[in-house]
């Protein structure tokens, strides 16, 4: 089972709207499992401090690796198999082959990190594996450790149910996926294109393949 345990300054963002929907649905029936630990349960004193000014000087805080690691420690049995990710935006770019990987493992710990950053110490002796989601910086690493642990759990088997397992949507197919209609046939003057209606269907698919060419030429040069 697809196992995921996510340390956080802010436990109650998870499940969040991963409670909801197909993923909701699937964490219910047991098909995946979700651990949001609270990270300052292992802050130092009576405040519970996490984190210090950066060494050398400079703006802004630095999550302490001692804490950190007290945390992780004390999440994972010794020879945990998951691989151990922290949400950064300098982490490699996550896209749909990752996901894949790691939706066909053992699950994933996700170390959301706030402030500044996190004592390189921790990243190093503790073997994490820093994912960005994206070229922008959000104001901490929940939000894109919710798109990734979403981005698996919809492809564990039995999650999406009777909705067909992605073969055609964007990215499986290294396409960008064609344009979508449903009825009514014509609205706000615009129709459906004539070749969705005539029952052709290797002219449907051509003219499918031939839309998610040119939408993935238009759009995204670099993956065509
Ligand atoms: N934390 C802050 N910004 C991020 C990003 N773009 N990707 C992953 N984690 C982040």
């Amino acid at each position: 089972m697809f196992a995921a345990t996510v340390l956080t300054l802010f436990p109650e963002m998870f499940p969040g709207p991963l409670g909801l929907s197909l993923a909701g649905d699937a964490l219910e029936r047991g098909l995946w499992s979700l651990e949001a630990r609270d990270i300052r349960e292992h802050g130092l004193g009576r405040h519970r401090t996490v984190d210090d000014t950066p060494a050398g000087g400079g703006p802004g805080m630095v999550m302490r690796a001692d804490v950190l690691a007290a945390s992780l420690d004390s999440a994972l049995e010794p020879g945990d198999p998951r691989p151990r990710l922290i949400m950064s935006p300098r982490g490699r770019p996550f896209a749909q082959r990752q996901a894949r990987q790691w939706a066909a493992g053992p699950g994933v710990v996700i170390v959301c990190a706030r402030f500044e950053g996190v004592d390189e110490r921790v990243i190093e002796g503790r073997g994490l594996i820093e994912v960005s989601i994206g070229d922008y910086v959000l104001s901490g690493g929940e939000i894109a450790a919710l798109a990734v642990l979403d981005a698996c759990v919809r492809l564990i088997p039995g999650v999406m149910g009777k909705i067909e397992s992605g073969e055609q949507e964007s990215f499986e197919s290294g396409l960008l996926e064609y344009p979508h209609y449903t009825r009514p046939r014509e609205w706000e003057g615009r129709a459906i294109p004539d070749v969705l209606l005539n029952g052709d269907h290797k002219a449907i698919e051509k003219w499918r393949r031939e839309e998610a060419e040119r939408l993935t030429r238009e759009r995204r040069p670099d993956l065509f």
